[in-house]
Parts: structure tokens; sequence; C-alpha cells
């Protein structure tokens, strides 16, 4: 990074609006919403959805209750044509949605983007071109004049088109792509001329969306940017005032919320923030951020997770566990004085009163989600609600790479099993994996240590391979001396011990990560034991026996001494 960023790059101009209003504002009632997920949402996949994944993903959305959806880009691909075919030909609209098909400025794309939608009860054209001043120097050579005369042609072409259609019901869609980067006058003059030249009347709609399609400066400054085109557009009755937030600086949820107490009415985005870069405004989380507030979003996500799934599996994103309302963890307390605090909020909470309840921002049944349903374990769960569990039932705390390790085995068992896994099978699992090592080449029978002035010694009691070894080793504790007693060349690179009963015979859970530098990377082993040093010991065998299924030449001191004899 640089020592002065400033000669790079420039803080983005403040608007000059000295008598702003949204600041004092509040958001009463939810805006129009529009899902992009299947245009702008579809062009940021690495693996853009075929057919059957988007005809899945619209079903979705239409449940949920979206009245307005983005269906393509049918003048570039021809999925999205035949898509858009599809949902038509085979009635597949429901009468109160409208699809909304998006086109370049370009008389050919909007022609065949026209032809799309040809027969569907409602639509939506969204034309868009560039309206920033490098697009406009750099990348199209245009001067201002030059662009409305382009925005006002292509406009007209469109109209005649939609004109020629009469039994379809027309909305126009502005958009000036960049929009957070045009000087406002120049956004002002793009969509003015979209509106004049759609001829903008009483039932004759025109969205006018304004994106920040590379969000580039604090929310509060695009909330300026919306007051003053809210301001200034006419016939204002009749123009529809929309924003579509990205979220390059994490702030795409705050951007639209802010622009909708600056007079915003429609609110463009994708379900869980998928998108371009970092994403489409996150539609979930505005609506349901209104929903804590009282305001009904007219969206139902009753069955959050059941849309999440969906939504991975059409896009094959994930959702990350921590992502607002939806990911995994976002229900589980993992301190204990925070589980605490919810369990004592619960039992105090008035089921018909407003809801107050420590730690938890929204009522998890409201979503379909319980405190329980959190640490249930599936082939679709996370590894927090896995070690949560193991927790819970076992008093196991898994390190996090172990996790990492770990719900990857449960996973295949899940898959495997097509069910839920149990308290009780996640413990076998957990125990034949890293306790009890299956095959196991090395088992401890029992161990003597003492310390003294000079560190630890240590002697081992082993079988190893049907045959029985004493082994000694000195160290500067109990897992070195006993590394040095193998004398295998490992490293280890992660050690916890901890208490998972109480008393004077409780018992003690050891974890290792015991890595084999060059030869298999690095596995972990776990020892239960009401002894210390025997946990840690067996932790370390059960990470070798692991290491060794994975090709790592194991061999005792012993044996080495008994090959280089034999030698
Ligand atoms: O981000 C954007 O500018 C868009 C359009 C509205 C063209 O996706
Ligand atoms: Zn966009």
């Amino acid at each position: 990074m640089m020592q002065e960023p400033a000669r790079k790059y420039r803080p983005f101009p403040p608007v000059q609006l000295t008598d702003r209003q949204w600041p004092s504002k509040v958001i009463a009632s939810s805006p129009i919403w529009l899902s992009t997920d299947l245009r702008d949402g579809n062009q940021a996949l690495f693996e853009p959805m075929n057919g059957e994944r988007k005809m899945r993903l619209f079903r979705e959305l239409v449940r949920i209750g979206f009245k307005e959806i983005e269906v393509g880009f049918p003048a570039a691909s021809q999925i999205d044509f035949d898509f858009v075919r599809r949902l038509i030909e085979e009635d597949l609209v429901p009468d109160d949605v409208t699809l909304m098909v998006m086109t370049q400025s370009r008389p050919d794309l909007i022609e065949r983007t026209v032809e799309a939608v040809k027969g569907v009860r409602q639509a939506i054209v969204h034309l868009y071109n560039a309206t920033a001043p490098v697009w406009r120097e750099v990348v199209f050579g245009m001067s201002v004049p030059e662009m409305l005369g382009f925005i006002e042609r292509n406009v007209r072409h469109v109209r005649e088109l939609t004109d020629a259609c009469p039994q379809t019901q027309w909305t126009l869609q502005y958009s000036p792509e960049c929009f957070c980067m045009t000087e406002l006058d120049v956004s002002l003059q793009a969509c003015q001329t979209a509106i004049n030249a759609w001829g903008t009347a009483p039932g004759r709609r025109i969205i006018i969306n304004l994106p920040t399609t590379v969000e580039n400066a604090t929310p509060n400054v695009f909330a300026d940017q919306i007051e003053w085109m809210h301001r200034r557009l006419a016939p204002r009755e009749h123009i529809i005032l929309s924003v579509h937030p990205h979220n390059d600086r994490g702030t795409g949820v705050a951007a639209a919320e802010l622009a909708m107490m600056a007079g915003a009415q429609r609110v463009e985005g994708c379900l869980f923030g998928n998108g371009e870069r970092s994403g489409n405004l996150d539609l979930v989380t505005v609506a349901l951020n209104l929903y804590t507030q009282g305001v009904h979003p007219h969206l139902d996500f009753s069955d959050i997770n059941g849309i999440a799934r969906v939504a991975e599996e059409c896009t094959g994103l994930p959702i990350h566990p921590r992502h607002p309302y939806v990911g995994d963890l976002v229900f589980t307390a993992f301190s204990g004085s925070h589980q605490d605090a919810i369990k004592k909020g619960l039992a105090a909470r008035d089921p018909e009163g407003i809801w107050e309840v420590p730690y938890l921002p929204i009522d998890p049944a409201d979503l379909g989600r319980t405190y329980d349903s959190l640490i249930r374990v599936n082939s679709q769960s996370g590894k927090g609600g896995i070690a949560f569990l193991l927790e819970r039932e076992r008093g196991i705390q898994m390190p996090r790479r172990m996790q990492v390790e770990f719900s990857a085995l449960v996973q295949q068992h899940a898959d495997a099993s097509e069910s839920e896994i149990s308290g009780h099978q996640l413990w076998a699992l957990f125990r034949d994996t890293y306790l009890h090592t299956q095959h196991a080449d090395a088992a401890l029978i029992c161990h003597g240590h003492r310390l003294d002035e000079n560190g630890r010694s240590i002697e081992l009691d082993l079988s190893f391979r049907g045959s029985r070894h004493r082994l000694c080793g000195n160290g500067n504790g109990p897992i070195a001396a006993a590394v040095d007693a193998l004398g295998i060349p490992v490293r280890i690179d992660h050690y916890e011990e901890r208490a998972i009963s109480a008393g004077a015979e409780g018992q003690a859970v050891a974890i290792l990560e015991a890595a084999w530098p060059g030869v298999a990377g690095s596995a972990f082993g776990a020892g239960i034991s009401t002894n210390i040093v025997t946990a840690s010991v067996l932790a370390l065998v059960n990470a070798i026996n692991r290491l060794a299924t994975r090709g790592c030449p194991v061999m005792l001191n012993a044996e080495r001494t008994a090959a280089s004899q034999a030698g």
C-alpha cells in the first residue's frame, strides 16, 4: 500500500445541498422491489444460470412476493431470450408480476429485446447508457449534447416499437449508468431527455433508476444525490424514482436506506447481495431491516433457510455464516453470557408484546428459524453449527482449522446418508476420526514421565504394527518429549487442552495438529483422559496415525535402529 494514498486516490466531492431533508426522514412504508437476480446477479456468476436454474429462481422470487423481476438481457444471450419466451408462452408469469428486460442503447438490440417480451401482459423495457465523464469522453467519445441526442433517439425507438404492441402495458426504465460518478446536472439532463422522449403521462409510467454502478462515496453522498434529483425531476408525479446500489464499499444497504429517506420509491438488488464484484444491494437485508422497524416489506421470508438453499443452488455461491438474518450462525450465541441473556430474555418475554430479547434483533421464528434449529446438522450445515453441537453435546471445542476439516467429513456423511446427522452420530464420527483412529498403526499402551531440571522425559509403551515398543525421549514438555521418543520428524502446529468435565476425576480433551513438512500437510488428532499428559500423548499418536494413512513414512525409533543394524 502507498504511504500517501492521496497521490493516487481522491475523495468524492460532497453535494452542495445545504437544506437537505433526508436526515430527519423515517422510512414508514415499503418501497417497490425489483429483483435483478436473473440479470445483474446472473451476469456476476462464474457459471451463469441455465434455463432450469433460472426457472427455479424465478418461481422462488414469485413465491417470495416480488412484483417486478428483471428476467434477463435477451438481446445479449440466447439463454435469456429463450427463458423469457418460455415464461410468456407457457403463461408462467402471474397477473400481478411484471417482467423487466434490459437492453443496451442500440437499435438492433432494442428490437430484439422488445421481440423477446412480445405477448406479455405488462413489461418494463430497461434502457441504459453510461453517463459519467470518463465513459463519455474516453469510451464513447461523445459530448454531453451528443449523448442527449443519443438518449432521445434510442428512447424514441423503444417508444415506436412498444406503441406498435398496444396489447402489452409498457413501462420504460431509464438508467444513467455510473450515475454516482456523473455530474448531477448531466444526470438530470439525461433523465429529463428520456422522460420527455417517452412522453410520460398518467398511466404511462417511467422509472428513473439511479445506480451506484461502482459505489465510490459514503452513503450520505448518495442520499444527497438522490434528494437533489428527486427535487428536480419533472413531472415528478408520473416518475418512479428507483435506486440500484452496488456494494463496493460494503455500504450498499445503507445507501439504499438513506436513498429511500431521500425520495427513492423503488429499490433494485439481489437476494443476499449476489452481484458484480462485492455484490448488488442485498434486498433481504433491506426488507428485514424494515420489518424490524415494524414496517412490512410485503416480501415473505418466513422460510429464509429454504430461500437461502434455493439461492445457493441456483447461483452456486455460498452464503456467509455471518450474513445478516440468514447466516447459519447469526442466531447462535457462542459466548456463555450471551446465551444466558437470550435464555432469560426469551423466558421473560410476553408473546403478544414488543420483541425485546437481548442479542436477537428479530424473532428467529418469524424467519422459520429457531434457536434449536441452528444446532441441527445436515448436509447444508456450516462448520459453526457442527462445532456448536459438538461443544454442546460433549464439551469439545474444535480449533477453526479442525472445524473446516471436520465439517467436510460431516457433509460427506450427510450427503451419503441423505439425512440429518444426530448429535450422537456426530460424536461417533468425531471419535472414529480423531480419537480412535481407524486402521491405526500405533496404539498407546501406557506411558511414564517425569520432570527434572533439564526438562521432561517420557517413556512410551506402544504397540506399533502388531509389535510392542518401549521408547524414551526428552523435551521441554510432554509433547516435545513424546515426539522425541517417537523419532518422527513432525512439527506441532497447534495444541490445546481443556477440561470437559469438572472435579478431581474430570476428563480433559487435548487437540493437536501435527504437520509432516513436504510429505502430507497436517493432521489433527485428539485424546481424552483424566490425565492431561495421557490426553496429549493420545492426541499426538492419533494425529500421527492419520498422517500415516496419508502416506507419511512412519517408522519408529526402534524400527529405524533395527533397520539400520540389519542394513
Ligand atoms: O449497475 C448498473 O449500473 C446497472 C445498470 C442499471 C445498467 O446494472
Ligand atoms: Zn448493476
